[in-house]
């Protein structure tokens, strides 16, 4: 059935629930997870786990993350990653799927297996199947000596400290960061020029700061999320770069606020839910200054000519005109690093909209941590 962390055996100290003591302890969990495996010298990382010569990360033809959850989707985050920097195509994969589509495993695939517990078995399976057809999967994982861990064939330790509330932070962030260090590598031993190599370093190292700086922003945080508290449906929109965003902060939403929130891209809105639209159907928008900034202001209006209540995450700068939103700038960093700053302030608008609801925001209704049974 279900493995729970004892909360008994830690404490949350001044803070009213682990979800919200372990939201604070991003910052440190961050730097945790850098310290010690970036190279500025020659603009790469060193990750010694991954039990891989350069010359065996050179035959990568193909990556593929499989986890489930938030695992999941920050999964879809890091494909992004390494496609930008080491172009290499990747993409991610529900584990709890995998397995049953009788997956073909190539010899030049590297798997990816994501997992905060390392316990989640439709992870621990989909990585059993992959091994048992001779496939290569490494793990990006939290906790040591884990199954899953213990399985790869090498991996990546999150090193986010102990997480207990059932909806993940600190290691989902560990995650993102985790993915970025694996992207440079895999880029660095490919066509990744060593200034950019370095340019995302120097963005890495940015990271916990700019995190603390959004986390500084709570109060405001808080008073939106006592608005979308209201709502019993919501969206989440974002596309490319911010689509798996939108999907984290649905995710975020139904588990601790309980209300339907669904993520979709921004581009498919006019295909199907625009006819959801109105009122009393708030909308939380990813719009990062980038490529397609543009063409998300202009699903803005769509929204907007709808009167659908707009929440807008998006970076200081960004001109919105005259649409009447409520806004939240992220500080800005590389393009590549974007997802996991405008992720931050989704995570803290769940956390209140709970709170406002009363709910337990540590246990939610339903779920468990770590899900050990099919
Ligand atoms: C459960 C939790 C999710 C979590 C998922 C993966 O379903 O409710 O919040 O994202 O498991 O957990 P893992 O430990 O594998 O990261």
């Amino acid at each position: 059935t279900e493995v729970d962390v004892d909360p008994a055996s830690y404490d949350a100290g001044e803070h009213d629930s682990f979800m919200h003591k372990e939201m604070l302890e991003q910052p440190a969990a961050a730097e945790r997870i850098l310290r010690g495996r970036l190279d500025e010298r020659f603009g790469t990382a060193h990750l010694g786990g991954l039990n891989m010569d350069a010359r065996e990360t050179r035959e990568i033809r193909r990556v593929k993350i499989l986890g489930c959850g938030s695992a999941y989707y920050v999964g879809q985050m890091g494909a992004s990653l390494i496609e930008d920097l080491a172009r290499i195509p990747a993409d991610a994969e529900a584990a709890s799927e995998f397995r049953y589509r009788n997956p073909i495993i190539e010899h030049d695939t590297l798997y990816v297996a994501v997992s905060q517990s390392g316990e989640t078995i439709d992870t621990l399976l989909a990585v059993q199947e992959i091994r048992r057809k001779g496939g290569r999967v490494i793990g990006l994982v939290n906790v040591v000596g884990s199954a899953v861990a213990r399985e790869c064939d090498g991996g990546i330790y999150l090193h986010a400290g102990p997480e207990v509330a059932v909806a993940s932070t600190k290691a989902l962030t560990n995650m993102f960061v985790g993915f970025a260090l694996l992207a440079l590598q895999l880029g660095r031993v490919r066509d990744l020029s060593i200034a950019d190599g370095q340019r995302l370093i120097a963005g890495l190292t940015r990271l916990p700061g700019q995190i603390e700086e959004i986390l500084a922003g709570e109060d405001a945080l808080a008073e939106m999320a006592t608005g979308l508290a209201g709502a019993e449906s919501l969206f989440f929109v974002g596309r490319v770069r911010g689509f798996p965003v939108a999907r984290e902060g649905a995710q975020k939403f139904k588990e601790i606020s309980y209300r339907h929130a669904e993520a979709y891209q921004t581009s498919e809105l006019k295909h199907g839910p625009l006819a959801l639209i109105s009122t009393e159907v708030p909308t939380v928008a990813i719009v990062p200054d980038d490529e397609l900034t543009d063409r998300n202001i202009a699903a803005l209006h769509e929204i907007a000519a709808r009167r659908g209540p707009l929440v807008v995450v998006t970076h200081a700068g960004v001109d919105l005109g005259d649409l009447d939103v409520r806004r939240i700038d992220v500080p800005r960093n590389e393009r590549e690093l974007d997802p996991i700053l405008l992720t931050i302030p989704l995570q803290v608008l769940a956390y209140h909209a709970a709170l406002t609801l009363g709910h337990d925001i540590d246990k939610p209704r339903n779920l468990a941590k770590s899900v050990t049974v099919e």
